[in-house]
Parts: C-alpha cells; structure tokens; sequence
C-alpha cells in the first residue's frame, strides 16, 4: 500500500504497521486445530494514565487499576494489556523507558505491580505486558553510558555514526520536529538514531549483548507470572547498520524501508528459544510486515517466533469524510483469509494510538452513539482472532472534541505543531485533522461517574476530561440494562460460551452491500450469522438463509431483529 507522508497517517501511528496484502488465497477452513487460551482470550487494553488515579495526582495508577479490579472482572474480558508501567522520563508517555525493572514513579511501586499481578490472577484474568524494546530513553543508563565515550562497552548498544564521516544517510523520524531521525551528539561528536522522537534511541539488535539484556528483562517479568507480552514496533528492531541510501521519498513509503528487515526471523527465534519456550505466555507484535508472507512468517507456530500480529490495514480506513464499508469488509475478509489455516490475528479498531472507534468508524451524535457503540463491539467480539477490546470502548466513549492544541498533550502531535508552525504550515487544517485522528482523543481519562473529574481523580486531570462524561459513564450505565456497558457483557459471555464464535469458519454473506457487514461463523455443526449496518440509514440486505426459523442471540434494538431491513447501525447475531 503506498503511504502518503499525511500528517493525519503519521500522527495516528497506523503507518507504522502498513500490510501490502496484494496476495490472497480463499479458504476459509477451519483453525481450531490448536486450541490455546491466547486464541479463547478476550483482551481488555488499559491505559494506565487514564484509567484510575488512587492519590489524586490527576496521574491514573496501579492502585488505581487494582481499585477496579472487579469492574474489570465484570466486563468478561479473560486478559489485561497494560501499556508501559516501566520508570520513564514520559516523553512518550512511557514508551521511552528508563529502567525496564522497575516501575514508573506516577505508577507506583514494584509491590503495587506484585498485588495487580496477583489481583488479576485471582480474577482468572491474564496479564500481557509492553515490551518497549525498539527502543529505550536517553535516560536509560545503558544510553548515558553510551553517549558517554566512543569507547564506552555500551556504545554498541545504541546505532551511531561518527562525524567525521560526513552525515549519516538521510532516515525519517516518525516523532521528530524536523523528521531527522539522526541526532547529532557533540559529546562524542557524532550523531545517534531515533525512529521515534530524539528521547527514544533506537537500540542495536545486532548487538548479542544488548539483545541478551533484553532477555535477561523478559525473564525477570516472565519469573513473576505474567503472561504476554506485546512487542511494541518490534518489526523495526533490525537495521541494515550500513544505513545505505534510500530513494529519495522513501519516507512516503517507510514502513516497506524500515519493517522486517532480514535478521529480524533470527531474533525472534533466539528470543523464542531464550523466553517464549520456557514460560506460558502469548506473545503479539505491533505490526505485520509488509505482506502476507511477512505476517506467516512471524507467526507460523512451526517456525518458532510470535503467537499473533496485529494488521493495521484495517484501522487505517476510516477517514474524517468517511469511509468505504466495502473496503473495511475487504480487508478484514482478506487477513481473515490468510490465516485460515496457519497463523491466528488479532481484532481491534481502536488502542492507545487511535481516536474512538466510535467517532471514528460509527457516529457518536447522540443519536446514534450507543447503538453504533454496540454494533462496533459486536463486530470485535464476534470476528475470528483475538479481540483486543480499549478501554471505554465499552461505554461508548467518543471523541474528546478539542479545538485548540493547548488541549493536547500527545508529544508527535506537538512537535507536528511547532514544525508547522516553523514551516508556515496550515494550521487551522492540523487542528481539524488531529479532532478527529489525534491518539489523545483515546486517552482522555476514564468515565466512571457523573462526579467531579468524573470520578477518576480528585485532582487535577494529565488530560482534560470529554465533557460528555456526565452522560457517558460506568456509574450511569450499570443502572441501565439496555447501556452499551451491559450489552458489552452480554457479547463477551456470547463469545465464551461459543468457541464457533472464536474458531469458526467466517464467510461474508452479502458480499457487495455497501452498508451492511454480515458473515457466518461456523464450527462443529454450530452456524452463527453476524449482521452490522455500519450506516447511520435504514438497509436491506439479503441473508442468503431462511432467517425465520434463527434464533437471534443478541440485538442491540429492543424487540430484536429487522430481518431483511436493518435499522441504521442495527447488529444483530443469529444462529442459524
Ligand atoms: C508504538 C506505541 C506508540 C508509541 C510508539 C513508540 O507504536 O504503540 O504509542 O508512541 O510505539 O514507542
């Protein structure tokens, strides 16, 4: 897929994990040859900052989270992804650690992880963490030792470039303010690579000693009992340490420059060997590769690296002017397909790196906000692969709706401001462009009740609330038995008492229709028939079955089903 260099594809992150999926085989067998709990999972995505603050430092915390441990029970959900908790500077909002063993001051404490950790075991639910590993902070120790002197034993473990040798190759830094991902360094006189922002070096892989570092910090959570971990934009762990030139506008197209280079095979089947094997835990990558091929080749059981990937194509869809309903049904019926029969995918459309799904992919006028809320989380919940569910995506949280960029906080997103600005960019543009993709729309702090902050902090908020939370909130919802909250609950014990749900064939039904998207799950003599108008107008449909004798399973209308004639943004789920 070509990228363009937009600033709306580069703030929403997606680009990273761009899939060129020109190959495509139709088989839609059936995959439950290897049952694993990883496949069974229902992954609920917390992100630590927003979710609960117990001290009232406006910071959300694992105290926080431990608070709301049952909430987190209620929901059906059988696995925790946290994102970073590891101490950091947060330039990145953790994703630039510092000590990968320990925890982050705003967080909390190693014994408030410990009690989490056994917290969550308690409940049966599984925890998957972060392993930011890309990259580090330029706090990290390994960093200060490094920029420290050319002769330091830990200069290896960062990539740099001596000056004397004339500027390194142009690389295209995704955080950068001047998209430089080379930073010059006067200490050592030379210059170091970021990816990311300048307060994230990228690490070497080549390096034996640094990647048994990383080793050594997977053991060291892995002896606690955790049980994933999510490989943070891992596919960009192996470099070409020549840094050849590269065409000029590679950057439009960088992910096809910078994703899975070769050697990459190598350190997932060393971490495998070294980690995975030894330990009962899942393991995910941010990102896909470029191609079918790519993603096989990652998470093909017989060849020894990941459990499953995330595909971004299909995040990457939705556009402020909308959107194709087709496309969307494509691409997810095409990643269906290639992992029919060997591999297994991950289900989201929205995380820490996106705006809500509903304002996204639905309509969150209120009109329309919970119906399209319930349609969006029956979809995730009723795909084959794991679903990866956000947090407030279960309460129909939307957009956060700021208009000016002192609401943000999200570091990309203002240095994208300050370069425009230094560029005579259009401003006014940005700022309609981040309303709507900008990652702090999803990261605005938890709804749990009509009170003050919203009842996720007595103090005063990282993040400015959305002023919706008095209608859109935990507290509200559980009092409502028709609330999006408690339709959430009734599609996770829908999926777990139905494994067809999980492993089944998936057929699309109704291939051309431009605003419904059905399919058929089928397993073991059981046949569902999953049916989302993904439009905000009535839509006829043709089911292709005799739908008067299926039994409907769940509806987000009262009364049930329209059959043939679905009401905007009606889901339904049959079995045949
Ligand atoms: C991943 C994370 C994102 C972070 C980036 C750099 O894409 O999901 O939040 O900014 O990596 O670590």
């Amino acid at each position: 897929m070509k990228k363009n260099r937009s600033l709306l594809l580069l703030l929403t992150l997606p680009v990273l994990i761009s899939c060129n999926t020109g190959e495509q085989k139709k088989t839609n067998t059936d995959t439950a040859a290897g049952r694993e709990w990883w496949k069974e999972a229902i992954v609920y995505q917390v992100y630590p900052r927003s979710f609960k603050d117990s001290d009232g430092d406006g910071i959300g915390d694992l105290k926080g989270i431990i608070s709301k441990l049952d909430y987190i029970k209620s929901l059906g959900v059988t696995a925790v992804w946290l994102n970073p908790i590891y101490s950091s500077p947060n330039d990145d909002n953790g994703y630039d650690v510092s000590d990968y063993r320990d925890i982050m001051k705003d967080f909390g404490t190693m014994q408030d992880f410990d009690a989490l950790l056994k917290g969550l075991h308690e409940r049966n639910i599984k925890l998957v963490m972060d392993l930011v590993v890309n990259h580090s902070s330029d706090e990290h120790e390994w960093f200060k030792q490094s920029r420290s002197s050319r002769t330091s034993p830990y200069r290896n473990y960062y990539h740099w470039w001596d000056a004397e040798r004339g500027k390194p190759n142009y690389r295209y830094s995704l955080f950068d303010i001047n998209h430089d991902a080379w930073k010059y360094d006067s200490t050592t006189n030379a210059y170091y690579l970021h990816y990311f922002s300048r307060k994230q070096p990228d690490l070497n892989w080549e390096n034996p000693a640094l990647r048994k570092e990383v080793y050594g910090i997977m053991k060291f959570w892995a002896d606690k009992g955790i049980d994933g971990f999510r490989l943070d934009a891992f596919q960009f762990t192996a470099k070409d340490t020549s840094f050849p030139a590269f065409p000029k506008g590679f950057e439009n197209d960088f992910v096809k420059y910078y994703a899975m280079v070769p050697g990459l095979h190598n350190y997932l089947q060393e971490m495998n060997k070294e980690v995975f094997s030894k330990y009962n835990v899942m393991s995910v990558a941010e990102g896909a590769g470029n191609s079918f091929r790519d993603a096989h080749e990652l998470v093909d059981a017989s060849r020894k690296e990941l459990n499953m990937a995330y595909a971004f194509d299909g995040v990457d869809i939705a556009k402020p002017e909308g959107y194709s309903i087709r496309r969307l049904k494509e691409v997810f019926s095409r990643w269906d397909s290639a992992f029919a029969q060997n591999g297994w995918l991950s289900i989201f459309l929205a995380n820490h790196d996106q705006a809500r799904m509903v304002s996204r992919f639905a309509s969150d006028v209120p009109q329309f906000r919970e119906l399209s809320a319930k349609m969006l989380n029956t979809f995730i919940l009723s795909m084959r692969g794991t679903p990866y569910c956000y947090n407030g995506d279960e309460l129909g949280m939307t957009n956060a709706g700021f208009t000016r960029i002192e609401q943000y906080r999200d570091m990309p997103t203002l240095n994208e401001y300050k370069h425009l600005q230094q560029t005579g960019g259009d401003i006014p543009k940005f700022l309609k462009q981040i309303q709507f993709s900008c990652r702090d729309n999803g990261r605005t702090p938890f709804q749990w009740d009509s009170s003050k902050n919203a009842g996720f902090s007595t103090g005063l908020p990282w993040l400015q609330l959305n002023p919706n939370y008095r209608d859109i909130n935990v507290a509200v919802q559980e009092k409502d038995e028709k609330s999006v909250l408690n339709y959430f609950r009734r599609m996770t014990k829908l999926r777990k008492e139905n494994p067809a749900l999980v492993y089944g064939a998936y057929q699309l039904v109704d291939k051309n229709n431009p605003s419904v998207y059905a399919y058929t799950r089928e397993w073991q003599g059981k046949k569902f028939l999953v049916v989302l108008n993904f439009t905000s107008k009535a839509a006829a449909f043709d089911p292709a079955a005799d739908l008067s004798k299926a039994k409907t399973l769940i509806s987000n209308y009262p009364g049930g089903s329209a059959a043939k004639q679905l009401r905007p943004y009606e889901a339904v789920v049959y079995q045949l």
